[in-house]
């Protein structure tokens, strides 16, 4: 019942308003600052994890704003790379102006992918709705020619996914494997849970066995265990693959990865465009029902597992 109730809530979650948004999600987002950020890249370090830092913001309709990202953008690849931190960036397309113009966003994506190879940074491509997954993954691909430090992401639920690796396998691609966040049609994505478990390893399998470096980029337990034996299957060592978190979720499994000599990458976002993001990482929370009623009576609470 609990969970019903959980479920029920979560489809509300765009109702709420937002100031208890943005209280309830605060521990999925390092702050509105650069600083901020590099606060939490260093917290994470200590515990034993890598990071990659996300500047909140999408979807933008202007040619002002990627501009105002990318310099946003460089100035954490310079910090990151001044204080010696160990983290990459992770960027999405519509940031930079996919849906405004895709030359004036490759362009975008490659002062930044330049600046991070300048200073020995990774680059990851988000993956957004399906709508974009042709057009990103070709940026990725171009990108990719000039600048080796550029990764992509897969969302395995996605039914053209087995194809599109296949691409970006034969040009050495790294790619960040996930089950995908977007509400999607059936004759574009798998809808079923146990299905999109079962695409993922598929998919995971193909990536190590063809010697990609992959992200395995996940908080479910089940597939996270299922990961690692085929893992073990194909023989790897700790530094061929590595395993990827949210910030604020399922935390005691990110340390049991760490504990047994994974590497963890945690996704950190920060800036003031938080909304969108929010919205996304409380519809995923079980408990999110607790949380929104002891935030409404002013009390905080740490539903994290
Ligand atoms: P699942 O959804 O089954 O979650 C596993 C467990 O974690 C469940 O018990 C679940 O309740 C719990 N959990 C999940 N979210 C929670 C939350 N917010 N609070 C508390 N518990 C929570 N997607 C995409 O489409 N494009 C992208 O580029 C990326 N990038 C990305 C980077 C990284 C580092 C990660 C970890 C994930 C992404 N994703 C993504 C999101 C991904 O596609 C997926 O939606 C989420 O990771 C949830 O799927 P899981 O595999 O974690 O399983």
């Amino acid at each position: 019942m609990p969970r019903l109730f959980d479920r029920a809530l979560a489809s509300t979650v765009p109702l709420l308003p937002r100031p208890i948004v943005r209280k309830v999600s605060a521990r999925y987002i390092a702050g509105d600052t650069l600083t901020d950020a590099l606060t939490t890249v260093r917290r994470l370090s200590a515990a034993g994890c890598v990071g990659t830092v996300d500047l909140l913001g999408e979807h933008v309709t202007r040619r002002e704003q990627p501009l105002a990202t990318k310099a946003a953008y460089r100035e954490a690849i310079r910090r990151l790379a001044e204080e010696n931190l160990p983290a990459g960036v992770s960027v999405k397309p519509t940031a930079f102006g996919l849906a405004v113009d895709r030359e004036f966003c490759l362009q975008n994506l490659r002062e930044i992918a330049a600046a991070a190879a300048e200073h020995g940074r990774f680059m990851r491509v988000d993956m957004e709705e399906s709508e974009y997954t042709t057009a990103t993954l070709d940026l990725v691909h171009e990108l990719h020619r000039d600048h080796p430090n550029i990764g992509a992401v897969i969302q395995a639920r996605l039914r053209r996914s087995p194809v599109d690796i296949e691409s970006l396998l034969r040009e050495r691609i790294s790619v960040r494997l996930c089950k995908g966040i977007y509400q999607e049609a059936p004759s574009e994505a798998l809808q079923d849970p146990d299905q999109i478990r079962l695409a993922y390893l598929r998919l995971l399998d193909r990536l190590l066995e063809a010697g990609c470096y992959a992200g395995i980029a996940t908080h479910d337990r089940w597939l996270a265990e299922r990961s690692l034996e085929i893992v073990r299957h194909h023989g790897l060592d700790r530094d061929q693959y590595e395993f990827q978190m949210l910030m604020g979720v399922a935390e005691p499994l990110r340390r049991r990865l760490v504990a047994g000599g994974h590497r963890v990458r945690v996704y950190v976002p920060y800036g003031g465009d938080w909304y969108a993001y929010s919205r996304r990482r409380l519809q995923e929370n079980p408990q999110i029902a607790t949380a929104i009623a002891l935030s409404l009576i002013g009390r905080t609470t740490d539903t994290r597992r």
